[in-house]
């Protein structure tokens, strides 16, 4: 097993790129080239076996569906500045440093670099194209993205990276939207502590639960208790009613054509391991290669990498530039023959990018080759559909979305999902058991040995239900508009490093404030009753990018406020720096 970029030994010491125009149609050109190598860039494709493609699934039908995510245009890659770091926050295992090809002058990662016109660099594939040929669709997608999705100021094409300039104040109002209302419905946001009113800034870590949550989970345990599926009794009827009603809310909540390609478990993390070692163990052997990108979770790492292990093939890695984007042109030479499957987050944990996955998705379609979407950052702040997308899995946690911890979803094309074997046994995932042989069910019952978190599922309907009543597209809009306050509102703080600048984010807030430990100001807020979280985020690899071990990351909700933001902001004033 190993984990390789492009051919190259290791990561890119620093990602830069050409201007952004170039990069634009560079990404078109190659998008164009790969989805003619199946004869047609236009078709709508929603085969659910996508090997081999029976139609290209090109990109022009995302401009007519709801609810799709964005497709962001393709930034240069530039240079965060920053101040110089304290040896602590310095990763020991990234590179000190590279070299720019523009004047010849060599810099060190965190070192301000504000004239964003670099280009690649020796390292780098040669990423100039002739032919400039449009990609059927992709304008209109690009028309058809919602505007909240983007950052205002964030770094316009050209011009200096978000750290070199102040970022600009918002001009967006907040949509209207009843934040007061929906805090009311949390009981947990409504404690004091350290003596402060508790300001919960670590929504990526875990989401608190609204009232209607906690009522519909004790309410099945003080009413409705009973396993399901096994018996002729009430209150086995009621449960197992009330466990496929979650699966069905589930389907809606993901834009699934079935309820039958749902098939719940633990989480995000237990979601990419079935698939990993039931599709992958299936369908990816020796010299077969996986594609994940360099700012995914750990949880979309490491289950490929032990797949990986067990089966001696290689893991691939799409390098990401300094704003936290991917590079796409670098997805495009990596995809090849030898290419199985495509791992991906939706959004990242660490950073907060969005992440192109339509184009992903028809890129890796093109070849023949399935995606998984890791979703566990998107569900909680986007509208996602997976007929939209084209994702051939989904997985995301209810935890992230309001639902209780222990439960989560992971959606398949009813095709993929018949055709792979089960990865745990036990109960209820068989039809027929004897010693010469066991007959198993269909899918989703095939992969749920065992009783399941009944009551896991109650909650997570509950909490699907609540976010359907408050509306996830004016959650998104609320929330965004909130972000780009707090973006411009950090940028006021002496020193601050943003890790993480893409235009397109969703939630997340890195930064560190070199020459502060960020456990330390984590402590500190913590002291003023501001959560946030201080780690890896369990993506070191995203986090080492910057030279960094670690970084402070607060991260949003749709019951957050301003005034929360102003608490986060004032603190950080008043940071004890010694
Ligand atoms: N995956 C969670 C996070 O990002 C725990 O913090």
């Amino acid at each position: 097993m190993s984990t390789t970029g492009n051919n190259a030994p290791a990561l890119p010491a620093a990602a830069v790129g050409p201007d952004e125009s170039a990069h634009s149609d560079l990404v078109r050109q190659l998008l164009t080239e790969a989805l003619s190598r199946t004869g047609s860039g236009t078709g709508a494709s929603r085969t659910p076996q996508p090997v081999p493609p029976k139609g290209v699934p090109g990109l022009s039908h995302l401009s007519a569906v709801e609810n799709h995510s964005p497709v962001p245009p393709v930034h240069p890659s530039a240079q965060p500045a920053a101040p110089k770091l304290a040896e602590s926050e310095k990763s020991p295992s990234t590179p000190s440093g590279g070299h720019s090809p523009d004047n010849g002058e060599s810099y060190a990662f965190g070192e301000p670099r504000c004239n964003g016109s670099y280009r690649p660099q020796n390292n780098r594939p040669d990423t100039k194209v002739a032919n400039r040929n449009p990609l059927p669709g992709l304008a209109e997608a690009e028309s058809a993205t919602p505007e909240y999705y983007f950052l205002r100021g964030a770094q316009p094409a050209g011009k200096s990276p978000l750290a070199c300039q102040s970022y600009p104040k918002t001009t967006t109002p907040i949509p209207k939207f009843d934040v007061e209302g929906v805090r009311r419905d949390f009981p947990a946001l409504h404690q004091t502590v350290n003596g402060r009113p508790l300001v919960w800034l670590d929504n990526a870590a875990t989401t608190h639960k609204p009232q209607a949550v906690l009522d519909a989970t004790a309410q099945f345990y003080g009413r409705d208790n009973s396993n399901i599926h096994r018996a002729a009794h009430t209150l086995a009827a009621r449960s197992t009613e009330l466990f496929e009603a979650g699966r069905e809310k589930v389907r809606k909540f993901l834009g699934a054509a079935d309820a039958k390609e749902i098939i719940f478990v633990r989480g995000t993390t237990e979601a990419i391991n079935l698939v990993a070692q039931s599709y992958g163990r299936k369908n990816i052997s020796a010299g077969d290669e996986i594609i994940v990108t360099e700012l995914e979770h750990h949880a979309n790492i490491v289950p490929w990498q032990l797949l990986a292990e067990q089966v001696g093939a290689t893991v691939r890695v799409i390098p990401i530039n300094d704003r936290g984007e991917l590079i796409l042109e670098e997805y495009v030479k990596l995809i090849g023959d030898r290419t199985k499957f495509v791992s991906v987050a939706h959004v990242s944990n660490s950073l907060g990018t969005v992440n192109p996955v339509e184009q992903i998705i028809a890129l890796a379609h093109a070849r023949g080759v399935p995606v998984l979407v890791d979703g566990a950052q998107s569900t909680p702040h986007l509208p996602v559909n997976v007929a939209a997308l084209n994702a051939d899995f989904y997985a995301f946690s209810g935890h992230k979305i309001f639902g209780p911890t222990g439960i989560g979803a992971l959606y398949g094309k009813a095709a993929l999902l018949e055709a792979m074997p089960p990865w745990q046994g036990g109960g209820h995932m068989i039809k027929d058991v004897r010693f010469e042989k066991t007959v198993f069910q269909h899918a989703p019952e095939k992969f749920e040995a065992g009783t399941p978190d009944i009551a896991g599922v109650v909650g997570l309907g509950a909490a699907i239900d609540y976010l359907f009543k408050v509306g996830i597209p004016a959650i998104a809009a609320y929330e965004h508009a909130l972000l780009e306050y707090a973006t411009h509102a950090l940028s006021a703080i002496p020193g601050l490093r943003p890790i993480g600048t893409a235009p397109n984010k969703a939630s997340v807030l890195s930064f560190v404030i070199p020459g502060v430990a960020n456990e330390t100001i984590a402590r500190q807020l913590d002291k003023q009753g501001i959560a946030v979280r201080a780690g890896h985020h369990c993506a070191q690899p995203a986090i080492r990018h910057f030279g960094l071990e670690t970084s402070v990351r607060p991260s949003l909700a749709f019951y957050n406020t301003r005034e929360e933001i102003d608490a986060l902001v004032r603190a950080l004033h008043s940071l004890k720096r010694s």
